[in-house]
């Protein structure tokens, strides 16, 4: 069992950021045009019209994978339905998000973002799992905040989520904070830079992250996220 490993069961959470990043350091060496244009491409998001707050802050797509064996299959398209146990605020319905571009999809920088998670708890290459794939930007402006976590402290309802940044622009706030199953504070963190990550086992603890706001208001503002959530299938 790795230390890593050791860390996703007790406490329950590991932060990967600067130096300690590996796979952000391995993206960069061995992939870095493609790293960038899988970054680029959230540029790319469409505005998610199911904000019960009525914003218009939160920016997505989505898409689901099968990985086994050190292959990435992408399912046929499916709406994004969570219960609302986990989701008091947009869970209980389906949410229709257009899907990954191909283009992304092909990008070799998810493969190895797949890849290097899924070692960090997987017992066994053959073991399947089920990949929900959200890329997320949220913005902020100066007469509304961004919130990326709007249902609040909450679970996923998976076994494990990755948490990555892959930009952030003249963003205040949006920290990360991880709770216990009391819901009591246990850490917290910025992902502050492209490749920060927090690697969650979502049945020891719960997680959310605060609002943001523009560092200099007459700027745009933006936090781009890849978050996946593992499912044993
Ligand atoms: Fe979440």
């Amino acid at each position: 069992m790795s230390q890593v490993d050791t860390l996703l069961q007790k406490p329950g959470f590991m932060f990967a950021m600067g130096k300690n990043n590996r796979l952000q350091q391995q993206l960069a060496r061995r992939m870095g045009q493609a790293y960038q244009r899988f970054r680029h491409s959230w540029g790319g998001l469409l505005l998610d019209p199911y904000l019960r707050d009525g914003g218009n802050y939160r920016y997505r797509r989505y898409s689901v994978f099968h990985w086994k064996n050190n292959a990435l299959d992408v399912l046929p398209h499916e709406p994004h339905y969570q219960s609302s146990h986990y989701n008091r605020v947009h869970g209980g319905f389906n949410r229709h998000f257009r899907a990954w571009l191909p283009t992304t999809l092909k990008n070799p920088a998810l493969k190895e973002i797949v890849r290097w998670a899924t070692q960090q708890f997987s017992r066994s290459p053959a073991e399947l799992w089920r990949i929900q794939a959200h890329q997320f930007r949220i913005i902020a402006r100066p007469d509304q905040q961004g919130k990326p976590t709007p249902e609040g402290i909450h679970k996923d309802g998976a076994e494990y989520i990755l948490i990555m940044m892959m930009d952030r622009h003249n963003v205040n706030g949006g920290v990360s904070r991880i709770y216990d199953n009391a819901m009591q504070p246990l850490a917290e963190g910025t992902l502050a830079q492209a490749g920060d990550l927090v690697l969650v086992n979502d049945h020891a603890v719960y997680h959310g992250v605060t609002e943001i706001s523009p560092a200099d208001p007459t700027q745009p503002a933006w936090r781009d996220v890849l978050v996946l959530t593992f499912h044993k299938a």
